[in-house]
């Protein structure tokens, strides 16, 4: 098991009516004037975003509200929320949404006080040495961000668009509030990319060449367990609570790196569906779907008994003791299946809706090695001949 130090700051505030809570929650974090940053209509047709208004001057914290963040939340938004807690003198955050406005939220954090453009920052050339505080009411489990260090951005404001991460332990929420009724409302497919996102999360921790962190690995595959059965529940019924819940904080526990502890993890499936959506705009969690099991096939014999473990503890795959392979071919057939059955895509064909070319391939491989140079990947370290040959492969 290798060192490692574990931070997980965020306080949660889990279950039914959370949300009334908010208004003593930004106090405690010394939040005196917030910026109320959210997304589409879903916030403002549930009433949540309404209680949350009537929750802030219930305890006479003055607001600004910016919505209109979209999923894979752009660059755009990010400066419209600097320039407004620049004049406004905004000293909270506050996210009501998924993983695309707390991203944002980040973002605003980090160019507040920051000299340059905080596009810099995701660029990975520069630090910020001053953040904003944020807190978080979560209304779609996926993406982890009330409890990771990351935020994920998208900047249009250049041809072709790029979607880079910028991760710092002052971008962890001072608190995240979960309700899991808010999210009866979500659509079949944004409940099954969040699932597919949340094993993801997982399993881009658990496929390391670290064999000996028996606990974490245990907690690891349970939580992947739990994401099958009670994802196919509210795939079934939408407004089943207990079924919501267990989705609802198997999100969190799948990104807040408790999943992670002694492994080196390798991240590579997220590095090359980042591509994906910063190209394509598709859901994040339907492009994780469409490369895992590309990507599992191209680096299994790194460490062919892992995925023949996976097979058997988390797929119930039967191990065949004349061939580690095969156990671990069915292991990945039957993730696939599970994708399959919760309606997302395993191939890049299908999450596009048409055959992608051999330029747009190369275009993607090209950025994903920071044009040609960089690596991605731990369990087996891709250069961008290796990107290029996946993507194929995903087809
Ligand atoms: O905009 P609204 O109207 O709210 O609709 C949203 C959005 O269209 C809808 N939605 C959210 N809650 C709802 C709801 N619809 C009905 N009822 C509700 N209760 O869902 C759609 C998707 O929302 P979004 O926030 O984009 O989803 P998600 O949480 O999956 O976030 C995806 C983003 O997070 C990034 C991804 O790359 C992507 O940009 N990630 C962030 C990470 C992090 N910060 O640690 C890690 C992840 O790997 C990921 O990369
Ligand atoms: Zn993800």
């Amino acid at each position: 098991m290798i060192d490692f130090n574990y931070y997980a700051p965020t306080q949660v505030v889990f279950g039914k009516d959370s949300e009334s809570k908010t208004g003593s929650l930004v106090k405690q974090y010394g939040g005196t004037k917030v910026l109320l940053h959210y997304g589409g209509q879903s916030a403002v047709k549930s009433g949540l975003l309404q209680k949350v208004e009537d929750q802030l001057r219930e305890a006479g914290i003055p607001f600004v509200t910016l919505g209109g963040v979209v999923p894979n939340p752009r660059l755009s938004k990010v400066h419209e929320g600097i320039e407004i807690c620049r004049r406004e003198g905004i000293d909270f955050l506050l996210a009501v949404g998924g993983g695309s406005v707390i991203d944002s939220c980040k973002a605003i954090s980090s160019g507040r006080y920051y000299d340059g453009d905080v596009w810099t920052l995701y660029e990975h050339k520069d630090h910020a040495t001053q953040y904003l505080p944020i807190g978080c009411i979560l209304t779609i489990p996926a993406a982890g961000s009330e409890m990771s260090n990351g935020s994920v951005i998208t900047n249009d404001e250049v041809d072709g668009w790029l979607k880079k991460d910028y991760c710092v332990d002052e971008f962890r929420c001072k608190f995240a509030i979960m309700n899991p009724e808010y999210t009866y409302t979500l659509p079949s497919w944004q409940t099954a990319c969040g699932i597919t996102d949340m094993m993801m999360h997982t399993m881009e921790r658990y496929f390391s060449k670290d064999d000996d962190m028996e606990i974490t690995d245990a907690l690891a595959e349970a939580v992947l367990r739990t994401c099958m059965t009670e994802g196919h529940k509210v795939l079934e019924n939408p407004t089943d609570y207990t079924s919501r819940a267990q989705i609802m904080w198997a999100g969190s526990l799948a990104h807040n790196d408790l999943t992670g502890c002694g492994t080196t993890g390798d991240w590579a499936t997220h590095n090359l569906e980042h591509e994906l959506s910063g190209m394509f705009d598709v859901s994040h969690g339907a492009g994780l779907a469409a490369m895992w099991g590309s990507w599992a096939r191209y680096v299994r014999s790194e460490n062919m008994s892992r995925f023949a473990r996976f097979a058997v503890n988390v797929m119930g795959v039967k191990q065949n003791f004349r061939s580690l392979e095969e156990t671990a071919e069915a292991g990945i057939q039957a993730m696939e299946r599970f994708f399959e059955s919760i309606g997302m895509p395993t191939n890049i064909h299908d999450l596009i809706g048409r055959e992608i070319t051999d330029a747009e391939i190369e275009e993607m491989a090209l950025k994903c090695s920071n044009g040609g140079n960089g690596t991605i990947g731990c369990l087996k370290v891709l250069g961008c001949k290796d990107m290029a040959e996946i993507y194929k492969m995903a087809k």
